[in-house]
């Protein structure tokens, strides 16, 4: 019997119509039946613009980000078959599972990277969206869920880090709540309401796991289905509002920008779907009483494809590509798990898990109110207000908006990379917080240097922009680009070059053989 006779056989059994209600998805109506009727299926539009599926524009991150997530999911539930969230007993379990149990390392080990991953690529997911101006209208709201999403996948993973209770974990979420402590009049009560008490004990064990297994699993789930409806609603991903004609330059850009840096050139195009190519010997002018061309040309009939079978086969592509990641990572490095959580035991140096460890640099430098608090929180809000801010609808979908976006994104990189490593190393030899110490009050070395400083740091290089009457866009591409290379950058020294009592040293002259990827 033939592939096809076969084919029909299975499309018309009842089973098959009991479920998909419809043929072999080999024609346009049962393709589009096939994503209109399944519960999955239907999370995605019949039809996708091909300049959506591009690799260099969204880098498939938010799929990546989701394949973690289900990857969490799944090996988070497998643990919980075995732990045991009682001081005295979750260590013994961690060691269990790694030793007794089949496979149970293997899973600890998936579900650890598979964490640190998902905070790097949603991280990295945020990064792309802003530097494509994915975030402009309609899509301000989603990108507003975006960041509450990055927020409660660093609660959810920062949660976790407690449960093996070992030293790494003990020392690691002591120092992370600290920072919490730090805030004006709630500070104690918020650790304390973190913790159940004064101290990293059994209360705080019990509410890290309650926040771990449910609270924020739940959240996540809400909040990622809400994201991709919004993606839905908002008419797809921002790359499809590019225009098709190279000659559309969105504002602000240099005269001598190339204009076919656009990347959707004519030729990008595909010239065997464009249906009336543009003539440079016509002038599209009707005996001058109309200007421009007609709305078809350079345009094709349509530039989408099916997502039945080319979406589909992608998001496989990428499951298949993230989970083998994930298990040769597996394969290559287990989850560390240290001596049992001591009080009284201090390791050193004693750091915050990765993601908070530019914080506890930060901290370094000046009032731990203004390091802990103070300057995340107006990240988060200038974060939040980005789309508000810059609500020019133009630019959308194009990486760093025009060729000059993508100068000034270079320029503030190399400034950033250059100003934050100098303050961080002048800072430290010659600690103006110790130099001052009894000659000005406190607040003045404490708060209103650094503030003074780092407002100068990130603020010149928009002034310096001023000559060039930067559009909104300009001005956020410069903010955010000193805002996340500091970050960056702070991060890296508190990681790497961060040894005993926490002081700076090169990673290759570490005292006591002191490894930080030992930390991860
Ligand atoms: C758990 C975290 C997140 C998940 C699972 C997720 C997932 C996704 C997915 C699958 C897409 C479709 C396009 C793509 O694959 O890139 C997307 C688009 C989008 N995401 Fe996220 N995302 C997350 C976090 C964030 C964050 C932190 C932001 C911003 C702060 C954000 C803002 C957006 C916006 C504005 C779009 C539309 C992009 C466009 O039109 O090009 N998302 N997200």
């Amino acid at each position: 019997m033939s592939i096809e006779s076969w084919t029909n056989r299975l499309t018309q059994s009842r089973l098959w119509r009991s479920y998909f209600r419809h043929g072999w998805p080999d024609n346009p109506l049962d393709r589009s039946l096939l994503m209109t009727s399944g519960l999955f299926f239907h999370l995605h539009p019949v039809k996708v613009n091909r300049k959506s599926l591009r690799w260099s524009y969204s880098m498939g991150l938010g799929i990546i980000t989701i394949v973690l997530f289900l990857v969490l999911l799944f090996t988070g539930t497998l643990l919980m078959f075995y732990y045991i969230p009682s001081v005295e007993r979750a260590y013994p379990t961690m060691k269990a599972i790694q030793t007794g149990i089949p496979l149970g390392q293997f899973t600890r080990d998936m579900h650890r990277w598979a964490a640190h991953l998902m905070v790097l690529a949603v991280i990295l997911h945020a990064a792309r969206v802003f530097y494509t101006g994915a975030y402009k209208a309609p899509r301000q709201f989603n990108w507003v869920i975006g960041v509450f999403l990055l927020l409660i996948t660093l609660g959810a993973s920062f949660t976790g880090y407690l449960l093996p209770w070992d030293q790494l974990a003990y020392w690691a979420i002591t120092v992370g709540t600290n920072i919490a402590g730090y805030a004006p009049i709630i500070g104690s009560v918020l650790r304390t309401l973190l913790l159940g008490g004064r101290e990293v004990g059994q209360n705080a064990l019990i509410r890290f796991y309650t926040l771990h297994i449910m609270v924020f699993p739940l959240l996540l789930i809400l909040a990622i289905s809400y994201h991709m409806w919004r993606v839905r609603k908002d008419g797809g991903l921002a790359a499809q509002e590019v225009s098709d004609t190279p000659d559309a330059e969105p504002e602000g850009t240099a005269p001598e920008a190339d204009q076919h840096d656009d990347n959707t050139s004519l030729a990008d195009t595909g010239r065997d779907w464009v249906i009336f190519p543009r003539n440079p010997s016509k002038t599209y002018g009707l005996v001058e009483l109309m200007s421009g061309t007609s709305p078809m040309v350079n345009r094709g009939p349509e530039n989408t494809v099916f997502s039945f079978p080319i979406v589909l086969l992608l998001e496989l592509i990428i499951f298949l590509g993230t989970t083998f990641l994930l298990f040769l990572f597996s394969l290559a490095r287990h989850a560390p798990l240290g001596e049992m959580a001591n009080p009284t035991i201090t390791i050193d140096p004693a750091k915050a898990p990765w993601y908070f460890v530019g914080l506890q640099e930060l901290l370094e430098h000046m009032h731990p109110t203004l390091a802990g608090i103070v300057i995340p929180g107006v990240l988060v809000l200038f974060l939040l207000a980005i789309p508000y801010l810059d609500n020019s609808r133009s630019g959308a979908g194009r990486w760093f908006t025009s060729a000059r976006g993508k100068r000034i994104v270079l320029w503030t990189t190399l400034y950033t990379l250059v100003v934050m490593p100098a303050y961080i190393l002048l800072d430290n030899l010659i600690t103006p917080r110790e130099a001052l110490r009894g000659v000005l009050p406190g607040y003045v070395s404490q708060w209103l240097i650094p503030i003074v400083v780092i407002g100068l740091l990130v603020a010149l290089p928009v002034l310096i922009l001023r000559r060039w009457r930067p559009t909104p866009r300009e001005i956020m591409l410069t903010l955010f680009t000193v805002m996340f290379v500091s970050a960056v950058i702070f991060t890296l020294s508190g990681f790497f070059l961060r040894g005993p009592g926490f002081k700076l040293y090169p990673p290759w002259n570490m005292p006591g053989g002191y490894n930080p990827l030992n930390d991860l």
